[in-house]
This record gives structure tokens, C-alpha cells and sequence, in this order.
């Protein structure tokens, strides 16, 4: 899915970053290389990334129980 329309930036990408430890919408767009153009996406863009790393420290929470 396109997070990101006048970028082109997609939710995997995001996801991918949130994983390597990116928190913040403006750190993603930086290493994905441009900034936000006309703003529209940012909230979208955050609440994808606070889910990948919400679904991350589940993943790892549930590794130390196993
Ligand atoms: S949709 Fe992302 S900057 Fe416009």
C-alpha cells in the first residue's frame, strides 16, 4: 500500500525501517531519500511505523517465552 503518494513510498518500506529502528515519519523519509512534499501522509506514515515496532516488541516478547 502507498503511504506516501507524492513520494511514492510504500507501507513495507516504512515497516523495513521501523524493524532497523526508525520511530520517527521525518528519520524514514530522510533515509528513503526525500522529505515530505505536501504533508498529507505524515500521520499515516507514523501510525505505520508505531505498528511495525508495536508488532516487533510482540514478536520478540513472545521469542523470550518459546
Ligand atoms: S503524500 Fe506524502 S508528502 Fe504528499
Amino acid at each position: 500500500m502507498f503511504v506516501c503518494i507524492c513520494n511514492g513510498y510504500r507501507s513495507t518500506e516504512l515497516q523495513e525501517l521501523a524493524k532497523a529502528g526508525v520511530r520517527s515519519a521525518e528519520e524514514a523519509y530522510r533515509s528513503l531519500g526525500a522529505g515530505p512534499r505536501c504533508g498529507q501522509c505524515i500521520d499515516v506514515a507514523q501510525q505505520v511505523l508505531d505498528g511495525a515496532h508495536i508488532d516487533g516488541a510482540r514478536t520478540t516478547a513472545g521469542a523470550e517465552h518459546a
